[in-house]
């Protein structure tokens, strides 16, 4: 870690960032402060982001939560927080004590409108004593009910609108909604006291480099575009696979599934990224009118089709990584007669000029064997056998294939057929690899900290628009409703394998089957 301390001291590509991306001063207003998301991601991210000099030197911290504590105490619990999830040892780097003291904190509950009045007063204090310049950042790292009333009562405690010459924004984390009707329900209540360019709605796979990647592979190199559409691919494949269960989130979990839990909000994105046509500029609306775009050209399910291309299921007891895991109902936190699919795979079509024909096949799984998350393109086959392949030689011939790995192993790879050495026309599949860790020499840093500040920066690029957010529940909505309407079709999977047999018959439908991980 020492290494990694002296990394972020040298690194060249940072020393420009810092100076190109420094934010106003602001007060950085976190509810929830006690929770979770507060303690393994968000604070880690800020003290890595302060460390690294990005954060500006007039720059404060106001936790709320409803537990009774005082400054030093949510300082104290925070250094812990630091100290477990973080990455950076921060007693050897002797930062922590000057970080701490920025650090502040409000006892409220949610609903309790005298804690916003206090809020206000220690927001105007941080403004006089710390220069903060009114600017405000109220980031909602609270369960998705807190969500309307914490935006309500910002509203009507007057801290909603920014004085004039300073801003006031709102970062609302996921789940945002829990189906098409209370994602615009939330819209509008957000709506009601802040402006759209105030809100950010955060999903964190957007902040990860891999993802942001996507982008610049198709479009900052010129090999690659001409071959993304449907004259050359045969089919995309997007996999999230996780070997975690539930971790302790059993309650919250049960209530969601996997469909809104990942699909919904992650791989919608991946999916729009890696489909999407060229924005005209890199500007936040123009990225975000294209996903849009071709989010809006996914075909809309019929029910009939939910039965076909949607399959669910739920894990089991079995053996992930050696190790023999409980199965989902057991849980706890679980109803023991839950029917919350913690497996999805989905086919879906994409009705535009691009991709008309081309099948996207999308799976995600918790307690799968391995935990990798990637896009593949899968190229169609060359149109004669010129080779004279022997027939099992289509086993070690896969057709071309270009793989973004997201996670882990940051990475692209790029398959395609070579001759194996020796007397025979033996074709083999070979790999071209690019690794992040090899050519930049750092591991990607956590996606948390790019989209910290790129709020505090005002950069929407990252995050999600309301139509955006609408339309990607559209679609899922049709599933959603079949799903509840049907109540069959839940498949089960033993922890620790693929997924269920449904999955592979989704594909195999298509004479297709997954890639094997
Ligand atoms: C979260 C989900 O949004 O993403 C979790 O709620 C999931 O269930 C997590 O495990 C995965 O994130 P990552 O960054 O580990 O892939």
């Amino acid at each position: 870690m020492a290494d990694q301390w002296g990394e972020l001291e040298r690194n060249p590509l940072r020393e420009g960032l810092q100076q190109a991306r420094t934010p106003d001063p602001n007060c950085f207003v976190i509810f929830g402060a006690s929770g979770d998301l507060t303690r393994r991601k968000l604070m880690p991210a800020l003290f890595r982001l302060y460390v690294q000099g990005l954060l500006p030197s007039r720059f404060s911290v106001v936790g709320v939560a409803r537990r009774p504590l005082a400054d030093d105490e949510f300082r104290e619990q925070m250094r812990q927080a630091v100290a477990t999830y973080g990455t950076l040892r921060e007693e050897a780097a002797g930062r922590w004590e000057r970080f701490a003291a920025l650090l502040r904190y409000v006892a409220s509950e949610f609903h309790d409108a005298a804690g916003y009045q206090r809020l206000g007063q220690v927001l105007a204090e941080e403004d006089e004593h710390r220069g903060t310049g009114g600017n405000r950042l109220f980031y909602l790292a609270t369960p998705p009910d807190a969500f309307p009333v914490i935006a309500l009562n910002l509203g009507q405690a007057g801290l909603a609108r920014p004085a004039s010459g300073s801003w006031t924004r709102i970062v609302v984390e996921k789940p945002f909604g829990r189906d098409l009707h209370s994602a615009r329900e939330l819209n509008d209540r957000l709506h009601a006291f802040f402006e759209e360019h105030q809100i950010f709605r955060i999903d964190h796979y957007l902040g990860k480099e891999t993802v942001q990647n996507i982008l610049v592979f198709r479009f900052g190199n010129a090999i690659f575009e001409p071959l993304w559409n449907r004259r050359y691919v045969d089919h995309v494949e997007i996999t999230v696979a996780e070997t975690v269960g539930v971790e302790g989130r059993g309650a919250y979990y049960d209530a969601t599934g996997a469909l809104r839990d990942m699909v919904q909000n992650h791989m919608m994105q991946l999916l729009a990224l890696t489909a999407m046509e060229p924005p005209a500029t890199f500007a936040a609306d123009a990225v975000r009118d294209e996903k849009v775009k071709v989010l809006r050209s996914i075909r809309p399910f019929t029910p009939e089709q939910v039965r076909t291309d949607a399959v669910r299921a739920r894990y089991v007891p079995g053996l992930v990584e050696g190790r023999l895991v409980p199965g989902y109902r057991q849980e706890e936190g679980v109803a023991p007669d839950s029917t919350t699919p913690t497996y999805v795979a989905l086919r879906l079509m994409i009705d535009n000029w691009r991709w008309a024909g081309v099948p996207f096949y999308l799976r995600h799984g918790k307690r799968l064997p391995k935990r990798v998350t990637e896009i593949a393109m899968v190229y169609n086959r060359p149109p004669l056998r010129l080779f004279r392949e022997r027939d099992d030689a289509s086993d070690r011939v896969e057709p071309n294939t270009i793989i973004l790995r997201i996670q882990p192993d940051e990475g692209i790879s790029l398959k395609f057929a070579a001759k194996a050495p020796g007397p025979a026309m033996d074709l083999r599949s070979v790999t071209m690899d690019f690794l992040y860790s090899a050519s930049f020499g750092i591991s990607p840093p956590d996606a948390y900290e790019r989209l910290l500040l790129d709020a505090m920066l005002g950069d929407h690029t990252l995050f999600t628009r309301s139509d955006e957010v609408e339309v990607a529940w559209s679609i899922l909505q049709p599933i959603l409703e079949e799903w509840d309407r049907s109540g069959e079709g839940m498949a089960i999977y033993e922890a620790g394998t693929w997924g269920p047999s449904a999955a592979d018959d989704l594909i195999a439908r298509d004479h297709r089957r997954w890639r094997q991980l």
